[in-house]
């Protein structure tokens, strides 16, 4: 085991903490550039508060509205060429996942704009490091990515639905301002979605992840013990705030190093979704719910340990003392689960085309395979595996 952790992210975390946004900004600079996504912050008197604290504390800002759900790189250039015109001297998220990202982004872009996409991993020899970003503050306002914890930010190339990811320790926002009470008005399904992709950020560790890191095996099965139960009380009292309170933590602790550092290994089933989610702009949680159990089954006999020890540890499942039949009952209890909450789905619940999963998955290999040929994971994938995942997404019986 090795590893390097590091996070110097400032938590306030806390309902009601949302208050104290202008006193925390005031730490941050004169000027922020307040970055919001498409209405709903607005809609449910975010910005408005924002904004109030925001003066009352004597920090100067102007308003970016508009960021996407999957955000555009495009976007994220018009903001940063924004925050230089505006001589901002930090950035301000008040949003989901990708506006967060977008802030990243957006803190990268202010320093070179022209050129932002090169600081962006999208399989180029390359890849420009980031030696300067201006400081992020975030408020997130739905509990999923982690991006309020981690120092990565996922950006999608419009043009060409290139859906990619820029890592970089000078991203870590200095302060993140979490407060669950914002998160109660988001949308059941956006909910579930949120949930299920914090369980997939340590379940890629999990499986795909250095075995011996037994301490973070631990963190992680009780992580997701927490989201399994909790998110399904919520999916059926989402105005518990006291629910939402229980997700929000593994979501931000997911990727923030804690559960992970020594257990870090690839993400394959993040690999795959980020190429359904840049060409047919779907939910990042629902792509990863029609993964993650096909992907679970295909590579499982390459090494069922870790997935038997899933449907022990997380699913609670008894052991038919076989791991191959015990890691199959897991994927079988996971679907349930899915079931449960609305999210297991095959590809006609998103209209994606199965014609169009040869192109996506020469996608995946071509910006993802970090010049391996394959795509890394417990078991390697190589383009017709790939594919073959994809295929699987089209049935609802895949477990035969
Ligand atoms: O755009 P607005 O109007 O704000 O609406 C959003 C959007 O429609 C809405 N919403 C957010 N907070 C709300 C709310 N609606 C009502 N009440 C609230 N309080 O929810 C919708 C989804 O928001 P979005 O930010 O797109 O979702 P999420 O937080 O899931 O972020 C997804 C993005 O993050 C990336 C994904 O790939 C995707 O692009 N990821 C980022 C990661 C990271 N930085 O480390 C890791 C993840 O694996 C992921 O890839
Ligand atoms: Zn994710």
């Amino acid at each position: 085991m090795k590893f390097t952790f590091y996070n110097p992210t400032r938590v306030y975390f806390g309902i009601g903490e949302f208050e104290r946004m202008g006193e925390l900004a005031a730490r941050m600079g004169n000027k922020c550039l307040l970055v919001i996504g498409q209405g709903s912050a607005e809609r449910l008197g975010f910005l408005k508060r924002a904004e109030d604290m925001l003066a009352d504390a004597g920090v100067n800002y102007a308003v970016f509205r508009g960021i996407e759900s999957n955000p555009h790189l495009e976007t994220c250039v018009e903001a940063a060429r924004l925050a230089i015109e505006q001589k901002c001297d930090f950035v301000l998220a008040l949003g989901g996942g990708s506006v967060m990202d977008a802030c990243k982004a957006i803190a990268v872009g202010f320093y070179d704009p022209d050129n932002l996409w090169d600081y962006i991993n999208h399989g180029q020899e390359k890849v420009t490091p980031v030696k300067q970003a201006l400081p992020i503050m975030v408020v997130p306002t739905l509990a999923a990515t982690g991006s309020e914890m981690d120092p990565g930010a996922v950006i999608t190339r419009w043009e060409t639905r290139e859906k990619c990811v820029i890592w970089s320790s000078a991203l870590f926002p200095k302060i993140s301002l979490i407060d669950p009470a914002l998160t109660v008005s988001v949308p059941l399904d956006y909910t579930m979605d949120g949930v299920f992709d914090m369980a997939v950020h340590v379940m890629e560790s999990y499986f795909n992840g250095d075995q011996e890191a037994v301490l973070q095996g631990r963190l992680i099965e009780g992580c997701l013990l927490t989201v399994f139960t909790e998110g399904k009380k919520l999916y059926s009292d989402p105005e518990n705030v006291k629910l939402r309170e229980k997700v929000q933590w593994p979501s931000s602790l997911a990727l923030s190093g804690f559960f992970t550092a020594g257990r870090d290994g690839n993400s394959p089933v993040h690999q795959l979704e980020h190429v359904l989610s840049a060409r047919w702009d779907i939910s990042h949680g629902r792509g990863l719910a029609l993964i993650m159990p096909r992907w679970m089954w295909y590579v499982l006999p390459t090494n069922p340990a870790p997935f038997a020890n899933f449907a022990r540890n997380v699913m609670q499942l008894s052991s038919k003392g076989n791991d191959l039949e015990d890691a199959q009952a897991g994927v079988r209890a996971l679907c349930d689960w899915l079931d449960s909450v609305g999210l297991f789905l095959t590809l006609d619940d998103f209209k994606i085309p199965a014609g169009e999963l040869d192109a996506a998955a020469a996608d995946c290999l071509r910006l993802y395979d970090r010049g391996q040929g394959v795509i890394g994971g417990v078991k390697p994938l190589s383009l017709e595996d790939v594919h073959a995942i994809y295929l699987m997404c089209e049935m609802r019986d895949f477990m035969r």
